[in-house]
């Protein structure tokens, strides 16, 4: 297998499930507001998925948009990296099943576990892959459906108010000039804050028995998050991990022409794009229309941009991410 000089993203695409669902809506099921949600965090609504729209689902229809938008038919792609943390199975992962309805037996797939770091990451192995020469053209997706999991009752409105599904897609290739394509990665965890924003059961590490009824009541399998430590950390690591990506290439803030942060929360990225001195008018935001989709919100986002006409060939494109983990990273793109 050759080695290239580098990896490129040669398509980009995206898959949003039809039904919105806005801030009135969830005030109908439980003790919220539409002015509390949009003051905290941008949301104004979100999608949610209906039967038989699973992850690998919308995982599928995104991959299938990247490969028109690439050009390409899907017997070209030779990898499937899928990030997600609300997989179709506890086991196998949701690209065996992605595999499946793209109908491309016998081709590596894999699942990637890093949350709202997971597209991130997940475009690091394809970098590092197409590099190599492991793979030539791999599938990267990020996919979520968080509808299914979430509690909306009173107890857990904090985190059910904040979260969407979607998928986003992207076909990364190789390219033999060094000044273009995916141009550095930076990755990072700190496993001492896992428990701030995670879901506890069912676990392996849970003795007897994995998962029990005493759990459902407790509540134990949604998703509990210390919003405040989340908070205060995301705006640290950030622009951190911005710094970062920045210094490997050689550039400052200003060179920057797109930002595309992961969407958690518009205060958040609010925060730190003052932090880092970007132009407001340079950083991608569609948590208003989508809410926190997780590892489908960079695709997405990338996506968008690109059919807006805000990320063109050529443009530098900065990408950062902070999440559950806690995890952080960033990637910058020259397009
Ligand atoms: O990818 C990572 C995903 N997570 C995040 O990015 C979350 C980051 N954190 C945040 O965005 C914020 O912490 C939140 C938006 C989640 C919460 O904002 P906050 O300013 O930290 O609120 P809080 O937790 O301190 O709660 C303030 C009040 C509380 O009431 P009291 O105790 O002051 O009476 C909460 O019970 O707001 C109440 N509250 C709500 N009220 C209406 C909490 N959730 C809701 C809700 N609707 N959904």
């Amino acid at each position: 297998m050759a080695k290239v000089a580098g990896s490129r993203i040669l398509g980009t695409g995206r898959f949003l499930p039809p039904r919105v669902v806005t801030n009135d809506d969830l005030a109908r099921r439980f003790d919220t507001s539409d002015e509390w949600i949009q003051q905290r965090t941008g949301i104004r609504e979100r999608r949610f998925s209906g039967p038989g729209e699973g992850t690998a689902y919308l995982a599928e229809q995104a991959s299938r948009a990247a490969l028109a938008d690439a050009g390409m038919g899907k017997d070209e792609i030779d990898f499937i990296v899928v990030a997600t943390l609300s997989p179709d199975h506890f086991f196998p992962g949701t690209s065996a099943f992605l595999q499946e309805r793209l109908d491309l037996p016998g081709i590596g797939a894999m699942d990637v576990r890093t949350q709202c770091t997971g597209f991130v990451y997940a475009l690091a192995v394809a970098d590092s892959f197409v590099r190599t020469g492991q793979a030539r053209r791999v599938l990267v997706v990020g996919a979520e459906v968080h509808s299914t999991g979430l509690d909306f009752t009173d107890s857990g409105r904090d985190v059910a108010v904040l979260f969407g599904d979607g998928a986003g897609a992207v076909v990364v290739g190789p390219t033999d000039d060094p000044q273009r394509g995916i141009l550095t990665l930076r990755l990072h965890c700190d496993g001492r804050h896992a428990r701030e924003l995670w879901i506890e059961a069912p676990g392996s590490s849970i003795f007897p028995d994995r998962l029990h009824a005493g759990m459902l009541g407790e509540g134990r399998h949604y998703p509990s998050m210390n919003g405040k430590a989340v908070f205060k950390h995301a705006v640290e690591r950030l622009p951190e991990v911005i710094g970062e990506a920045l210094s490997d290439v050689g550039l400052g803030v200003a060179d920057v022409d797109v930002l595309v942060p992961h969407q958690a929360n518009m205060r958040i990225n609010q925060a730190v794009a003052q932090r880092i001195g970007i132009d407001p008018e340079k950083v991608v935001h569609n948590i208003d229309r989508y809410g926190n989709t997780t590892a489908g919100s960079i695709p997405i986002a990338l996506d968008e941009a690109r059919e807006q006409g805000r990320i063109r060939d050529g443009s530098r494109v900065l990408i950062a991410a902070f999440g559950s983990g806690f995890t952080w990273a960033s990637a910058f793109v020259r397009w």
